[in-house]
């Protein structure tokens, strides 16, 4: 029986779910009749054959409309349409189609334009800026919703990791009274009569959760005021940092290396198409293999003064510098136990050389650089209070986190790994900003 298209707009929206067929679904249906609805795509027109492209968001097929078939009040009533701005239902038989993307054409019996909209403001070949400014109709874009959903799937893959090894997810606040991760790069709030600022890291909130459940981890927004304008820098980013008690320096990197095998493999496995679609082969995933290669800060510094860098021992090592460590790499690589004096209070010295922590940044190959930084913690009341005084960080803004060494302290470690930033090592984007819908940069703050 044919379906008619006027019935079906007259039912609710949660009838007309169960009618519409999904692009994703149409290939299982040839031969049949279907209604589809979505935006277009693209379109292109004769005068008596039209085509349209349209997306649904779970997929693209095309739609030949014959002037004959449907006749001319639907001809005359569907034009113009606006590619991204027009809205259309359809009703029309699935076939097979070599040349249509995607492989499949549907012959339409009946073709309704619900939203015409205006011609859209973004054309092909756009500058960043632009796109940037017209964020709010880009993230529709192929390109972002591809990301995006590699993204959730990435976030999946990382809690399905974590809670499979008996951890919880828990939620530290926002607004905090203190900086984790140093005082320059921290956004200061006006908070009632005082000051608050934004997370850094949810790390110190979890040390103190270990107490009651050994493994914790975040997964959060982590705020920047780095004024960096680089391919790696938001302001705004997603953390995810797991927390663990009775965990040292060697039991944090094997974790961590599980884990990125683990998300690699799975992404490797559940999103072939899309990392084809950014060049990257899946396979590539594949490849990569727990236990990652180890160096020393002490090595690296040696490396890169053989490769002609102007470092010295007790140098922070930038981005400039993981480049050239990491350029030509498949596999990530740990940077382990950097110098103390430029590294957070709350990171343990390492006994073997006490004038470094028990720190690691693990940096993805290709050039990327860190993807993430980890440490285990100090554990004890008056190795904290030294290393709270030698960086000159007051002691008052840190009483609560004291505490947590005066009342049943026990060995832990911890890391935090950014989510933009691992999109933009598998995915190959040229620049952070494509792994989060609205970028927050030094000098982007809308839309
Ligand atoms: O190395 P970071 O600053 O470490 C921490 O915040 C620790 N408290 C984590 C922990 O041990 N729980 O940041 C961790 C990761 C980096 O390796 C990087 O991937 C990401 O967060 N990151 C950024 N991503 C985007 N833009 C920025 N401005 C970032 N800063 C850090
Ligand atoms: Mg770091």
């Amino acid at each position: 029986m044919a379906i008619d298209l006027d019935s079906i707009l007259k039912k609710t929206l949660s009838e007309q779910a169960k009618l519409f067929t999904l692009v994703k679904d149409a290939a299982a249906k040839k031969g049949k009749q279907i209604a589809l609805r979505g935006w277009v795509y693209r379109e292109r027109g004769s005068t008596n054959m039209h085509f349209i492209v349209l997306r649904d968001g779970t997929g693209i097929i095309q739609i030949a409309i014959d002037k004959t078939t449907v006749g001319d009040k639907i001809w005359d009533s569907i034009k113009p349409l606006y590619p991204e701005s027009s809205v259309v239902t359809v009703t029309g038989t699935v076939k097979e189609d070599e040349r249509a993307p995607g492989g499949l054409e549907v012959k339409a019996a009946e073709v309704k334009v619900l939203f015409r909209g205006e011609p859209f403001p973004i054309g092909k070949e756009q500058s960043i800026e632009l796109l940037l400014d017209k964020r709010h109709l880009w993230v529709r874009s192929q390109k972002i919703s591809d990301v995006l959903k590699f993204k959730a799937a990435l976030m999946k893959a990382c809690r399905e990791f974590l809670d499979g090894r008996g951890f919880i997810e828990i939620q530290p606040p926002l607004f905090t009274n203190s900086a984790c991760e140093g005082g320059a790069e921290v956004f200061e709030v006006k908070y009632f009569d005082t000051k608050a600022y934004l997370s850094q890291s949810g790390q110190l909130y979890s040390e103190a959760v270990i107490a009651g459940n050994p493994l914790v981890y975040v997964f959060a927004p982590s705020f920047r005021a780095d004024p960096s304008r680089t391919p790696r820098h938001l302001t705004e980013f997603w953390q995810l940092e797991p927390e663990m008690a009775w965990f040292d320096f060697e039991m944090n990197l094997q974790l961590q290396e599980e884990m990125v095998e683990y998300f690699c493999h799975y992404l490797a496995k559940s999103q072939p198409e899309i990392l084809k679609k950014f060049n990257r082969d899946p396979k590539d995933l594949l490849a990569i293999k727990a236990p990652f290669e180890r160096m020393t800060y002490g090595e690296a510094i040696e490396q890169l003064q053989q490769k002609g860098m102007k470092v010295k021992w007790g140098d922070g090592i930038g981005l400039d510098e993981e480049k050239v460590l990491v350029n030509e790499r498949t596999q990530p690589l740990f940077i382990t136990n950097q110098p103390k004096k430029i590294r957070a209070f709350y990171m343990k010295v390492n006994p073997k050389d006490p004038k470094t922590v028990q720190d690691a940044d693990l940096l993805a190959p290709e050039g990327i650089g860190e993807i993430i930084g980890g440490s285990e913690r100090v554990s004890d009341y008056k190795e904290l209070i030294g290393r709270l005084k030698e960086q000159n960080l007051p002691e008052k803004d840190y009483q609560w986190f004291l505490d947590l060494r005066k009342y049943g302290t026990v060995p832990h470690a911890g890391f935090g790994m950014g989510a933009e930033r691992v999109c933009r090592w598998l995915l190959k984007l040229d620049s952070i900003r494509d792994a989060i819908p609205f970028p927050r940069t030094i000098n982007r703050l809308a839309p």
